[in-house]
């Protein structure tokens, strides 16, 4: 496709960790086993800060979800089950993700994997991605505006709409088992209007089957992310590059200087106390993704922010080889790319061979030899 933006943060500054990617935050010596003790402790201990009040998700009665004809993503329902057009379909024809049921992964379930295992997260825009990424074992699909470069042609994530972001969340959430959906925010669809984000974000939940929303944090931000998460619906924040800032941000790391750090930090800290039950932190120095890290009792999940956060999230594109660039903090785990490439090519060439379909892939009904 040629256009992917996102993640082609250019040329950047040293990550600004140390070579082995741990830094300073702890000072030196300070060692990994030495941090995840650290963070073992952060994640379960009860300072009255962290626990309970704030960052337990709420308590939704059932019957009020009920009330709401979302029938798709509500546990205890009668076996028929209303579409949000308030049309009944036969059980059949959809296919209920309850939120609860016994495997599937929730926003506790995260929280208590916090400083115990890392948590994983990879994008998936489809049904058939997500279908295989939670088969793999992956924690966390985020329907990312990643999409509008990985997969919709799009130059940034910029024109990617609600829509969109509403369409493939759907697919994602109709593909996974038994993770964590989360759908991604896309720009403009929040901010400007706490009403419109409130609805926008609700409706991801609501009519498309997620369980989470991320948000791209600002402090213009931080009272939509208290107000969705008193209504029950949970937030992923998201700080340091935020791509929907290109354009006042380019794609380069974020957080370099102190001041700008300790803005990244605060941030964090503050949409932690808004209600957020996990934080993304993008492109940042691995010592000061550390440092949050080891501040925040909620998980943070990080890309391109070093080995010390809680959770890792690459835009799957990127994890299996199948984009034509990768940057340089992702990994391609497999080689997808050239492999479609081949298959497709070979389809052409059998084609143009006139060697498919074969016998084989014909069927020929005796009846219609002579219909005329
Ligand atoms: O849109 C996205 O895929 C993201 C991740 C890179 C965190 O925001």
């Amino acid at each position: 496709m040629g256009v992917r933006v996102h993640g082609d943060r250019g040329e950047e500054p040293d990550d600004g960790a140390d070579a082995d990617g741990k830094g300073e935050p702890g000072g030196p010596g300070r060692q990994r086993d030495q941090q995840g003790e650290q963070r073992d402790e952060r994640c379960s201990r009860d300072d009255g800060r962290h626990e309970g009040d704030l960052h337990d998700p709420p308590v939704v009665d059932p019957l009020w979800i009920r009330s709401l004809d979302a029938g798709r993503h509500v546990r205890g329902l009668p076996p028929v089950h209303l579409a949000p057009t308030g049309f009944a379909l036969a059980p059949e024809l959809v296919r209920p993700r309850e939120c609860d049921e016994p495997g599937m992964t929730s926003v506790r379930d995260l929280q208590s994997k916090c400083g115990e295992e890392p948590i994983t997260m990879l994008t998936a825009y489809d049904a058939v991605t997500a279908e295989l990424a939670d088969a793999a074992g992956v924690d966390v699909l985020l329907v990312g505006d990643s999409m509008g470069n990985a997969v919709l042609g799009y130059d940034s994530t910029l024109p990617v709409t609600v829509d969109e972001v509403a369409a493939r969340t759907g697919a994602v959430a109709r593909g996974a088992e038994e993770a964590l959906v989360v759908a991604d925010m896309p720009f403009l669809s929040f901010g400007h209007d706490l009403a419109e984000g409130v609805e926008n974000a609700g409706r991801m939940l609501k009519e498309e089957g997620a369980n989470a929303v991320k948000i791209e944090s600002g402090s213009h931000t931080i009272e939509l992310t208290e107000r969705l998460t008193e209504m029950g619906v949970p937030v992923v924040a998201h700080v340091g590059l935020t791509p929907q800032s290109v354009n006042q941000t380019g794609y380069v790391q974020q957080g370099h200087d102190p001041d700008e750090a300790r803005e990244i930090f605060d941030l964090a800290v503050a949409h932690e106390e808004a209600g957020a039950f996990a934080c993304v932190l993008e492109h940042i120095p691995a010592n000061l993704a550390a440092q949050i890290t080891d501040d925040l009792a909620i998980p943070t999940i990080g890309i391109g922010a070093g080995p010390d956060c809680d959770g890792q999230v690459l835009v799957y594109t990127d994890a299996v080889g199948l984009s034509d660039w990768t940057p340089p903090f992702a990994e391609s785990f497999g080689d997808v790319r050239p492999a479609m490439a081949e298959a497709m090519a070979a389809f052409v060439a059998a084609v143009e061979d006139g060697e498919f379909p074969s016998e084989e892939h014909s069927h020929v009904a005796d009846e219609l030899d002579d219909i005329y």
